[in-house]
């Protein structure tokens, strides 16, 4: 039978999730998913309406998510890595259960370990050795080479490539079609911008942007 599940988010990356949990469901002999709907705490207006055009209700705010008697999975879709970290606190803490999702058209190599509260969209391609912590967000035709460690709460949007052998730590947003060359690493809620180039390791909690990066 479907297990619940409630999507943290009504932005972007919260309905871009319910696309890969949509997604999933297709792609399997039965749904493995059934959609409670989308907590969140102040949704806007028109994210509202673009709830109801697909049809998926906005079940209130984690507060009452964690008054209630449910404990559906959960799964956060809020690209900030510090937001989401601490959500996932309140919720592991209220005694729900991170769920793990991977869109059918993204590819995962050989030994590749999923954290839970991950989110893999399509196109994204993880090759072989390679680690991604908890809550972890790969956005569309991200890539992440081989022997490559990031960790827990980690987001690295679309099309930004991280190469072979990096280690990215946790709390890490790499921005938009960003590059980190092989065998860097990207410190603690360090934040690579867009389109940069990272061509040598970067200090915990640093901002770097360009090309090179600095
Ligand atoms: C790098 C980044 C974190 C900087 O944010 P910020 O500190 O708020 O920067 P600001 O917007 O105040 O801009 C400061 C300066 O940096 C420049 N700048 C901003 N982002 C840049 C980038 N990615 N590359 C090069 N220069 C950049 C601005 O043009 C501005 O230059 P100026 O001082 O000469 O006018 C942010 O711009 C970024 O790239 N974030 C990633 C966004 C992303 O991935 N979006 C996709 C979501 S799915």
């Amino acid at each position: 039978m479907a297990e619940d599940l409630v999507i943290i988010g009504a932005g972007g990356f919260g309905r871009e999730t319910l696309d890969v949990v949509e997604a999933v469901n297709a792609a399997a002999p039965q749904p493995v998913w059934n959609v409670v709907g989308v907590v969140d705490d102040a949704p806007s207006a028109t994210n509202l309406q673009r709830l109801e055009a697909r049809r998926t209700p906005h079940v209130g705010t984690v507060a009452d998510l964690l008054a209630g008697g449910r404990r559906p999975s959960y799964v956060v879709g809020i690209g900030s890595p510090v937001v989401r970290r601490t959500l996932a606190e309140r919720l592991d803490a209220g005694g729900l259960v991170a769920a793990t999702l991977v869109h059918p058209a993204a590819s995962l190599g050989s030994r590749v370990d999923v954290g839970p509260g991950s989110v893999i969209c399509a196109g994204a391609r993880v090759t072989t050795n390679v680690t991604l912590g908890r809550h972890v967000h790969l956005n569309p035709n991200v890539t992440v080479g081989h022997d490559t460690t990031l960790g827990s709460f980690v987001s690295v949007n679309p099309a930004a490539s991280i190469s072979g052998d990096c280690t990215i730590e946790d709390g890490v947003l790499v921005g938009v079609g960003a590059v980190v060359l092989n065998q860097l690493t990207v410190g603690p809620g360090a934040v690579v911008g867009g389109a940069a180039c990272v061509v040598k390791d970067v200090p915990a909690h640093a901002v770097v942007k360009g090309v090179p990066a600095r």
